[in-house]
This record gives structure tokens, C-alpha cells and sequence, in this order.
């Protein structure tokens, strides 16, 4: 068996200058690898989930903004810049929550604007430098994460997840699965509770996947199933990764992550959200200010069935995040170190490290 830690590249740009994505959607059945582009392809890709996780839609955006922006026939640094302009408001429009998306595009652009004086080939190559530098950078950022987490658990402990904050949805590690692939390099033998997280089983599909590839011993649950495992104390502890951290704590994760929050609250479970600094956006004071997707209802009513699993034409509602707020978070693990509450100090004195 080989882990998927060592083994996958979820996002990465290959010698062909070709944008290399695991479709994400097509796990656990099929493990297919997309050749991408077009700056078309690579915003469907986001779309549709075929790159999924804030960190992994942050670095396909950056290598996408590259792969459109080699295309433009400007010659001066103007016109550049508008062909730039105009592919990162494209990208941008692909997915409105993870706010890694907007950070690496963000970043892309200050690399361009640091390049005012250099020829168009040379802008060029330095926006496929910073492209690299962010995925490989997400690479160290979630090892440190993954040992600062680590250093929370103790061997043999139960730890429940939902969605897939996992290898695949990162550069390397994952973010609240880090400690546990680190963890069993070191003999910690967890016990993972991977929550199915519907309406789009990223849980189902793609933690259990990675895990059980991983030779982590993972069980898998219904959503509705948290709380009974929680109360017959399987759980000692709840990671879970997210979208994005407003300045004073609040989190935005997949639907179904703040109930989780509710429920280990009830039972006294300490709840970790694991983070890259990138992922806390202070422009947003509070999880009222971050913006949610709202996606297809056809995704409750139509997906991963051939038949339909509800009445033709029923309303369905499809927020694909919720905010947890800061007061049910024991802790934000970030590659700087471990925020405690009040997170309005805490976390900008670690955004402060890095930006
Ligand atoms: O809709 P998704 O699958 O992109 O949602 C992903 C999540 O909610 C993850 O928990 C989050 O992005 C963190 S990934 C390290």
C-alpha cells in the first residue's frame, strides 16, 4: 500500500507547461489526472470541485493566471497588466468562499507589479515562479501545521473530521489531516471518524480514501451520526480544515461543520480548526461578512444516483458552507502556532509573521 501522501500531486504544473489536476470528482472509483490550459477549463475545474479544498483552489488559480496571462500578445507592460486584470476577475468569479482563491491571485498580481521594469517574457516567467513558490510553500506550511495540531492529540485518540482537508486538498499533508498522517509516522494509531458530509461526500469519497490508502485506521459515519459517536466517547478530539477565518475567530467549512461545533460543545470535546495563515482574511470582522456558496439544489436532489433520491421539482436549499462561531473553537492551528481565544489578538499577531 502506498500512501497518497507521498504518492499524489492533486495540483501541479508539468514540464509541458500543462495545469495537472486529480479529478476529485471521480474518486474513489477512478484515479484520473486532467491536462488543463485554458483559463476556461481551470475555472470549471474549480467550479465543478474537480480541485477542491481552499488551498488547492488557490494554487490551481495561481498556476491558471499564469497559463492564461503566457497567452497575451500585449507588448507593453499596460497591456499586460489589463490581460491580467481581466483573467483574475474570470477566476475569481469561480467560487465565492475560500478566500485562498482571492489571496493567491492577490499575490500573483504584487509578483506582476514588482516586475514593472522587466521585458514581457520575464513578467511572465516570474508569474510562473510565484505560482510554483505557492504550491510549494502550502507544502511546508501544512507539515507545520500538522506538527503544531499534533502536539494537542495523544496516541490512541479518537478524532472525528468532516469534509476532506486532506492531501489532495493541499499541496502535501492536508491541514486537519496533517497530525494524523504525521502522527502515524511516529506510532500515534488514531482512531478517524470521517464525517460522509453530504450533499457532496467529500468525507466519503475522498477522507476515507486517502485514510484507508494511508493505512489509517479510519470508520466512516453519517453527518447524523456525530452525536452518538461523540456521546459513547469515541471522540477526543474534532478537526476539522476551512474556507475562511474572519478577524475574530468566526470560521466558514463545509455545511455541517458548525453543528459538529454545537455537538462537541455538549460533550466537552475540544474542537481544532487547522488553518494556513492564508486562510484567515482580517478584512472580514466577523463570519457575518464572509460570503457563502450557494450551489445547484440538483446536488441534493439529483447527485451520485442514477434515479433521483427526491420528488421532481421539490425546493431544496444548498448552502455548501456554515460559520462556526469562534466561541465553540478551542483552538486555530496555523503554520505560526496555536490561537487561542481572543482570537482578535491572537490571530493578528500571527498574520503579523507573515504578511
Ligand atoms: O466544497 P469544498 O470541497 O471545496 O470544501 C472544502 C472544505 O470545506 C475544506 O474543509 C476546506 O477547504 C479546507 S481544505 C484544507
Amino acid at each position: 500500500m502506498t500512501s497518497p501522501v507521498e504518492t499524489i500531486q492533486s495540483v501541479q504544473l508539468n514540464k509541458e507547461d500543462e495545469l495537472i489536476l486529480l479529478d476529485q470528482t471521480l474518486l474513489p472509483n477512478k484515479k484520473v489526472f486532467l491536462h488543463l490550459s485554458t483559463i476556461k477549463e481551470i475555472w470549471d475545474a474549480i467550479y465543478h470541485l474537480k480541485v477542491r479544498g481552499a488551498p488547492a483552489i488557490g494554487i490551481a488559480a495561481a498556476y491558471g493566471i499564469y497559463l492564461e496571462t503566457k497567452k497575451s500578445k500585449a507588448v507593453t507592460f499596460t497591456g499586460l497588466y489589463d490581460d491580467f486584470q481581466k483573467n483574475k476577475q474570470y477566476l475569481a468569479s469561480s467560487r465565492p468562499t475560500a478566500v485562498n482563491l482571492f489571496w493567491a491571485l492577490n499575490r500573483m498580481e504584487e509578483r506582476l507589479l514588482k516586475e514593472t521594469e522587466k521585458s514581457i517574457t520575464e513578467i511572465k516567467n516570474a508569474l510562473k515562479e510565484e505560482a510554483e513558490k505557492i504550491r510549494m510553500e502550502d507544502e511546508l506550511v501544512c507539515r507545520s501545521i500538522g506538527e503544531h495540531a499534533l502536539s494537542l492529540l495523544k496516541p490512541g485518540f479518537g478524532i472525528l473530521t468532516h469534509c476532506n482537508a486532506g492531501t489532495i486538498a493541499t499541496a502535501k499533508y492536508g491541514t486537519a489531516l496533517a497530525p494524523i498522517y504525521l502522527g502515524k509516522e511516529q506510532g500515534y494509531e488514531f482512531k478517524v471518524f470521517a464525517d460522509e458530509t453530504r450533499p457532496l461526500l467529500q468525507g466519503a469519497r475522498l477522507t476515507a480514501w486517502e485514510l484507508q490508502e494511508a493505512g489509517v485506521d479510519v470508520t466512516l459515519i453519517c453527518d447524523n451520526m456525530a452525536s452518538i459517536v461523540m456521546k459513547e466517547g469515541k471522540v477526543q478530539a474534532v478537526l476539522v480544515g476551512c474556507d475562511r477565518v474572519a478577524a475574530n475567530g468566526d470560521t466558514a467549512n463545509k455545511i455541517g461543520t458548525s453543528g459538529l461545533a454545537i455537538l462537541a460543545k455538549h460533550y466537552q470535546i475540544p474542537f481544532y480548526v487547522c488553518a494556513p495563515l492564508s486562510t484567515v482574511d482580517i478584512e472580514c470582522d466577523t463570519g457575518d461578512d464572509i460570503p457563502i456558496e450557494l450551489r445547484n439544489p440538483d446536488e441534493i436532489t439529483k447527485s451520485w444516483y442514477e434515479k433521483p433520491m427526491a420528488p421532481k421539482n421539490v425546493k431544496a436549499y444548498n448552502p455548501a458552507f456554515d460559520v462556526t462561531d469562534h466561541e465553540l473553537i478551542t483552538g486555530i492551528v496555523t503554520e505560526k502556532g496555536i490561537a487561542y481565544p481572543p482570537y482578535k489578538d491572537s490571530l493578528i499577531n500571527l498574520v503579523k509573521q507573515v504578511r
